[in-house]
C-alpha cells in the first residue's frame, strides 16, 4: 500500500525510485488519460519539493494545451517552438533551464517561476505531451531531476 507522499530525508534517487512505483500503482489499467494526468500532476507536487507548479501540456491539433497540474492557473495554448514547453515539444528533448529570465521567449505564467524543466512524453516517435516542473529557486533542477522525470514520462507513453 502506498501513502503516495514522500519522505523529506530521501536521497533524489530514492525519491524518483518511489515517485516511479507510485506512478506505476495509480495508473496501471487506468485507460482514461485526464485522470492519470491529474493523479501524476499531484504525485509530481508531492513527491518534487520546491516547485510553484507541476503538470501536463497535451499535443492538441499541432500546439500544446493546458492539462492537468498544481500551480497557480497557466497560460492556456503555447504553439510548438514557443517558450520552454514549446521547444521540448518542437525538439522533443528535455529542457533544463536554470534561469528561466535568461531563455529566450521563455513564457511567464507564474512570475515567482526561476527556473524550469520541461520533459516531452514521446509515444510511436512523436511528442504527444509534456511534463512541465517550475521552481521559485533559480537553478532547482538537475540532471537526476531530468533523468527521474524522463523515466516518468517513458513509463506515461501509453498511459496518457
Ligand atoms: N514557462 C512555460 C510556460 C508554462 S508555465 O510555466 C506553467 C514556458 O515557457 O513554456
Amino acid at each position: 500500500m502506498y501513502d503516495f507522499t514522500a519522505d523529506p530525508a530521501l536521497t533524489e534517487h530514492e525519491r524518483y525510485r518511489q515517485l516511479m512505483a507510485a506512478a506505476d500503482a495509480l495508473t496501471a489499467g487506468e485507460p482514461d488519460s485526464i485522470a492519470n494526468m491529474a493523479n501524476l500532476a499531484a504525485l509530481l507536487w508531492e513527491f518534487v519539493p520546491r516547485l510553484n507548479w507541476a503538470g501536463f501540456y497535451r499535443v492538441i491539433d499541432g500546439e500544446l494545451v493546458l492539462g492537468p497540474f498544481a500551480g497557480r492557473p497557466a497560460c492556456i495554448r503555447i504553439p510548438f517552438g514557443q517558450g520552454v514547453c514549446g521547444a521540448a515539444a518542437a525538439s522533443g528533448e528535455t529542457q533544463l533551464v536554470e534561469d528561466v529570465h535568461a531563455f529566450p521567449g521563455h513564457i511567464a505564467c507564474d512570475a515567482a517561476s526561476r527556473s524550469e524543466l520541461v520533459v516531452p512524453v514521446i509515444r510511436n516517435g512523436a511528442v504527444v505531451a509534456v511534463i512541465d516542473l517550475d521552481s521559485p529557486e533559480p537553478a532547482r533542477f538537475e540532471q537526476a531531476d531530468a533523468q527521474g522525470i524522463e523515466a516518468l514520462a517513458a513509463l506515461l507513453a501509453e498511459r496518457i
